[in-house]
């Protein structure tokens, strides 16, 4: 039985097995969830993201797949990437949205991770409304099978940990 929990806060400061980066396909950093993992979690992480990127993602990581690395300085053990759809109007991306959170914790049961800290995965440079973004992955976390016993999901504001709590 997988718990659900939310707390508002900064992903970066969790102490989880694994905390999940809302990233893009290149693996090389970029602002917001992204940008905070790799500055907080220091080069190792980036050195290994290239490695991924000379062997097995020459073309980048599609979307809706996720793939993990070391956690450099980070409390958590590894950090799972995985890139989100762009939200487009008049296109159901959701799919590909949910997708990132089963690949996100098929990885985490790969690695033996007990503890994963999600943030909601494209609700902002991606654009996804909140509320949608929430019912997604409020769902699809619900039905997917795994033995990760915690999923954390960190909000970084009131408005959307109120949104969360409201789908949870
Ligand atoms: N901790 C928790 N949540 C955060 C943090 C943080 N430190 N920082 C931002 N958020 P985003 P996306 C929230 O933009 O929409 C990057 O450039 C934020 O308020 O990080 O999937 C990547 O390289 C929002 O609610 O991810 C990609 O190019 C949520 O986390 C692109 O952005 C997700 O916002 C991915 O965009």
């Amino acid at each position: 039985m997988t718990a659900i929990t939310l707390i508002q806060g900064d992903i970066t400061q969790q102490s989880v097995d694994a905390v999940v980066n809302a990233a893009n396909s290149s693996l090389l950093g970029g602002g917001g969830v992204d940008g905070a993992i790799h500055r907080k979690g220091g080069p190792a992480i980036l050195d290994e993201c290239r490695d991924l990127r000379a062997s097995k993602y020459g073309k980048g990581l599609p979307t809706g797949q996720a793939v993990a690395t070391t956690a450099g300085n980070l409390d958590a053990r590894w950090v799972i990437h995985t890139v989100g759809p762009r939200f487009l109007t008049g296109e159901d991306r959701s799919e590909l949205l949910a997708s990132c959170y089963r690949e996100s914790l098929r990885v985490a049961d790969e690695l033996g991770a007990r503890t994963v800290a999600f943030p909601a995965v494209s609700a902002g440079i991606y654009g996804w409304p909140m509320e949608d973004a929430a019912r997604v992955a409020v769902e699809t976390v619900r039905a997917t099978s795994t033995a990760v016993e915690e999923v954390r999901f960190v909000l970084f504001d009131e408005q959307a940990y109120e949104t969360f709590a409201r789908q949870l």
